[in-house]
C-alpha cells in the first residue's frame, strides 16, 4: 500500500527537518526512505538511504515533498510519471491530529534547531523593517508602545529598535527556547515579561490591558485557522484604541500551502482573506500594505484597530 511507505523528496535541511519532526511524532516507521539529486553526496539521513530519483520511482512509495526550492519543477516531473506525492500533513492522521494541529507543531518543532543558522543571521538584516524608509517603520510609528505585545519574539532581535520609546514589553513565543533565550539576553532590563503560549491564543494575558501588538517574520507561517484564534484574543487584550501591526502571508496560490509545502514557507492566506478574518473578529482594518521580497506580493503588513 503506497499510503503507508512514503519517501521524503529532498534530503536537503527541510527533508532532514521533515524526517526529524516525524521521528518525533513516532512515524519514523513510515519512512522508506530519501530522494534527492545529489544522491552520491548525501548518500544516508540518520539510517535511511538517499535514492536517485530513477532508483525511488521503483520503490512505489508516495514522495513527500520536502525542498526549500523547486517544489513546482518537482511536482511537475512525478505528474508528469505518474506518481503520488504529497505534503507532510498527509501523516497527520496517523497520530489522530488534525492538519492545523499537526502543521502549528512542525512549524515550532523545525524552528527549535534547524533555525539557528537564521537567527543568528536575521540579528543583521533589520533594515527591512526598522529603516525609516520602510512601510514597516511607518505604519510601526502609529502604535502606542505603553504596553506593548511582541508575539513570535523569537531570540529578540526586534526588542533593542523599540525598547526606549515602550512603556512595559510582553514577549510571546510558542517556544521555550526562544523564551529562555530573550530571558537571558534581556536579564538586565525590568519592564520586560515573558510568556511560552500554545501558539494560537493569548490565554493567560488579561483582557483590555495592552495598548499594541505587532508580529514580524512569522505569522506568515502560521496557519490560517490558528491566525483566526489569535485575532479573536488579540483583540480582546487590546484596550479600545489599542492597535495590531501584523506581517503576514500573501500567498493564495496553492490552497494546500503549508510551512512546509510553499514557496519561502508562506501559508495559506492573502490580503483579502486577513482582512476578512480581522473584521470578523471585531477590528477595523486601517491599512494594509503588500511587500515584495524579491519574490513579487509575497507578504502584506496589516495594521488593525480595536476602535472605541
Ligand atoms: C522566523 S522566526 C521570527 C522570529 C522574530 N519575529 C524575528 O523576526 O526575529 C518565527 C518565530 O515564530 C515562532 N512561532 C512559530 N509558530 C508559532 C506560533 N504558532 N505561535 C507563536 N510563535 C510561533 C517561532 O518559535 C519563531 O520564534
Amino acid at each position: 500500500m503506497t499510503e503507508d511507505r512514503y519517501i521524503i523528496y529532498g534530503a536537503g535541511r527541510q527533508g532532514k527537518g521533515c524526517y526529524e519532526f516525524l521521528k518525533n511524532q513516532g512515524l519514523s516507521a513510515y519512512i522508506i526512505g530519501f530522494c534527492d539529486k545529489r544522491h552520491k553526496e548525501i548518500q544516508s539521513v540518520y539510517d535511511k538511504k538517499v535514492y536517485s530519483y530513477q532508483e525511488a520511482k521503483e520503490l512505489g512509495a508516495k514522495f513527500i515533498i520536502a525542498v526549500a526550492v523547486g517544489a513546482e519543477e518537482i511536482c511537475d516531473m512525478l505528474d508528469a510519471d505518474g506518481r503520488e506525492y504529497c505534503a507532510l500533513d498527509e501523516l497527520a492522521h496517523l497520530v489522530n491530529k488534525n492538519k492545523v494541529e499537526f502543521n502549528r507543531e512542525y512549524c515550532a518543532f523545525f524552528h527549535i534547531d534547524n533555525m539557528d543558522a537564521y537567527f543568528e543571521d536575521a540579528e543583521t538584516e533589520l533594515d527591512g523593517f526598522w529603516n525609516a524608509e520602510t512601510e514597516f517603520y511607518r505604519l510601526f510609528s502609529q502604535l502606542d508602545l505603553t504596553n506593548v505585545i511582541e508575539l513570535a519574539c523569537g531570540r529578540g532581535r526586534h526588542v533593542k529598535q523599540y525598547i526606549d520609546k515602550a512603556g512595559r514589553i510582553t514577549l510571546v513565543d510558542i517556544l521555550q527556547k526562544n523564551i529562555d533565550f530573550c530571558r537571558s539576553r534581556f536579564s538586565d532590563v525590568s519592564n520586560i515579561s515573558y510568556y511560552c503560549n500554545d501558539g494560537y491564543n493569548l490565554k493567560e494575558l488579561k483582557s483590555g490591558e495592552y495598548t499594541a501588538l505587532f508580529s514580524y517574520d512569522a505569522m506568515v507561517h502560521f496557519e490560517l485557522i490558528d491566525i483566526y484564534e489569535y485575532l479573536v484574543d488579540i483583540y480582546r487584550v487590546l484596550v479600545p484604541g489599542g492597535k495590531a501591526l501584523i506581517h503576514h502571508s500573501n500567498n493564495d496560490e496553492d490552497y494546500k500551502a503549508s510551512f512546509e509545502y510553499s514557496k519561502k514557507g508562506r501559508n495559506f492566506m492573502s490580503k483579502k482573506i486577513f482582512a476578512h478574518l480581522a473584521y470578523r473578529a471585531g477590528f477595523t482594518v486601517v491599512e494594509q500594505q503588500v511587500i515584495d521580497w524579491g519574490y513579487k506580493d509575497l507578504d502584506c503588513i496589516t495594521l488593525l484597530e480595536k476602535v472605541n
